[in-house]
C-alpha cells in the first residue's frame, strides 16, 4: 500500500537523516520543503521531494501509488509526541476548581486531603476494564488535536494492587498498537496517608516489592518520582533512583515544582532521560543541565492551570539547555492533553518562538521516550506518524490562532486516526 501525499503547502521538520536534540540557536531549524509530495509505503514513510520533480521519481522508481490524498494549502508535521502525561486515572476533580477559584491554592487543597491522594482513593475502587476505557477515551481526545506518541505515568494507585492495577492498563494500551507509548512507575507520586509518619516503610514497599514485580512483568520503561518539599526529598528521591537502575529503569523526575531542593542536580547525576516542571530554577540547576544530555521537559498547561510561574524556556535554551515541551495531561494540575494549547502557551508565556515549540513538541518529545529513531521528524524510514492541518498560511499561524483545532487528519502508522 502506498499513498501519496501531494500539493502539500508545506513539510515540516523534513529530514533526510533521523536527527536528535537541537541546542540553542540550531532549536529555530525547521528544515522545510514547500510545494511538496510525501510517500508512504505501509506503516512508514517512504520519502518526499518538490511537486515539480514527483512525475520523474515515480517513473525512475517504478513507484504505483494505490491512493492520492491532496493536501493543497495544507501543512504536514510530525504529530506530537507528548512525553509526560498521567492519563489512566478514575475521577476527574472539578470541586478542586472551584476550590481554586475561591482562594485554595494546590498544595492547601493537597493538605486538605485533596490532590494526589484523592484521586488514589477513587482508584482504589476501580477496576481495570473501567480504567482502560476512560483511559481509551482520553487518547481518543488527545488524538483529535494531533498527538501519535504518548508516555503514561502510574502514580494514582500508591499501593501494591494500584500501581500494578494501573501500568496493567498502560501495558494493555501499548498492547493495542494504535500509537507509541512508554510507560512510567511513579509510585512515589506522594506517600500514602498510612505511611505519613513512616517514609521507610512505604519506600521499602517500592524499593523491595513493588519494582521486582514491575520488572517481572515488564510494566514500566521508566522511573519517576515527585521530588518536592512535603512528598518525597532528593535524598529519598536518590534511593528509589537507584533501586530503579538495578532493574534496568530509567529517571524521568518530577522536579522543582514549587521548590528548587537540588533535585535536577542530582537527577542528572543518576543520568535521567528527562527533569520535567522546571517552574523553579536556579543558576546551578541551569548549569548541571546544560552540559548532560537530560532533557528538560517543561509543562505550560500545568502553569496555567494552577496559576503557578511558567518555566523559564528561553533562559533554558539560551543558555543551551535541551527543551521539550508536554501536557501533564492529568485530573489535578492539567486537565488538558492539548499540545496545540501548550505549544501557543509555550509561545505566549515563555517566549519560545513557534518554531522552538514545534521542535520540542515533536522531535524533543520523541527523545524524551527514547523514540527519536522512530518517530518525531518526516524521516525516510521512520513510522508514517504526521498531521495534516488545515489550509493555514504558516507553521506561526497555529499556536498564534490559539483555542482552535488545527489539525484536519492525524496519520499514525500510516493509517487514518482522525
Ligand atoms: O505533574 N506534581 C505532581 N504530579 C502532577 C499532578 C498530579 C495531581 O495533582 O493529581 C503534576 O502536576
Ligand atoms: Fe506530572
Amino acid at each position: 500500500m502506498i499513498k501519496l501525499f501531494s500539493h502539500i503547502r508545506e513539510i515540516l521538520l523534513a529530514e533526510c537523516e533521523p536527527v536528535g536534540i537541537r541546542r540553542k540557536e540550531r532549536m529555530k531549524d525547521v528544515h522545510s520543503l514547500s510545494d511538496a509530495w510525501l510517500l508512504v509505503k505501509d506503516d512508514q514513510i517512504l520519502d518526499f521531494g518538490k511537486m515539480d520533480d514527483l512525475t520523474c521519481y515515480l517513473n525512475t522508481h517504478g513507484i504505483y501509488p494505490t491512493e492520492e490524498i491532496n493536501c493543497t494549502g495544507r501543512l504536514i508535521f510530525p504529530a506530537f509526541a507528548d512525553s509526560h502525561t498521567h492519563l489512566v486515572f478514575t475521577a476527574t476533580r472539578e470541586q478542586e476548581f472551584v476550590d481554586k477559584i475561591n482562594g485554595l491554592t494546590y498544595e492547601e487543597i493537597a493538605a486538605r486531603g485533596g490532590g494526589i491522594l484523592n484521586s488514589a482513593e477513587k482508584l482504589a475502587h476501580a477496576t481495570e476494564e473501567e480504567l482502560l476505557e476512560s483511559a481509551m477515551q482520553r487518547i481518543n481526545e488527545v488524538m483529535q488535536t494531533g498527538t501519535g506518541a504518548l508516555e503514561i505515568k502510574s502514580g494514582y494507585g500508591l499501593s501494591m494492587e494500584g500501581e500494578l492495577k494501573i501500568l496493567r492498563v498502560i501495558k494493555s494500551i501499548k498492547e493495542k498498537n494504535i500509537l507509541p507509548v512508554k510507560a512510567t512507575f511513579l509510585g512515589a507520586h506522594a506517600y500514602p496517608r498510612m505511611y505519613k509518619e513512616n517514609h521507610t516503610a512505604y519506600l521499602d514497599l517500592l524499593r523491595h516489592e513493588l519494582l521486582p514485580n514491575i520488572a517481572a512483568e515488564q510494566l514500566a520503561d521508566y522511573m519517576d518520582v515527585f521530588c518536592e518539599a512535603n512528598y518525597f526529598s532528593v535524598q529519598e528521591m536518590e534511593l528509589l533512583l537507584e533501586a530503579a537502575a538495578k532493574y534496568g529503569l530509567k529517571p524521568k523526575v518530577h522536579v522543582n515544582q514549587f521548590n528548587s531542593l537540588g533535585g535536577i542536580v542530582a537527577a542528572v547525576k543518576h543520568q535521567a532521560l528527562s527533569v520535567d516542571h522546571l517552574e523553579v530554577v536556579t543558576y546551578d540547576d541551569i548549569e548541571s543541565l546544560k552540559s548532560s544530555n537530560t532533557i528538560a521537559t517543561l509543562l505550560p498547561g500545568c502553569s496555567l492551570f494552577i496559576n503557578i510561574p511558567f518555566a523559564p524556556a528561553r533562559e533554558l535554551i539560551d543558555a543551551g539547555v535541551a527543551v521539550a515541551l508536554a501536557s501533564d495531561y492529568n485530573p489535578g494540575s492539567a486537565p488538558s492533553g492539548n499540545m496545540q494549547l501548550v505549544m501557543s502557551l509555550a509561545c505566549m508565556r515563555m517566549k519560545m518562538l513557534p518554531e522552538e515549540a514545534l521542535i520540542a513538541s515533536t522531535i524533543h518529545g520523541a527523545a524524551a521516550m527514547e523514540m527519536q529513531h522512530q518517530i518525531g521528524t518526516i524521516t525516510p524510514g521512520k513510522k508514517a506518524n504526521f498531521i495534516i492541518t488545515h489550509p493555514v498560511s504558516s507553521i506561526t499561524y497555529l499556536p498564534y490562532a490559539f483555542g482552535t483545532n488545527h489539525v484536519s487528519s492525524l496519520y499514525i502508522y500510516g493509517r487514518r486516526m482522525v
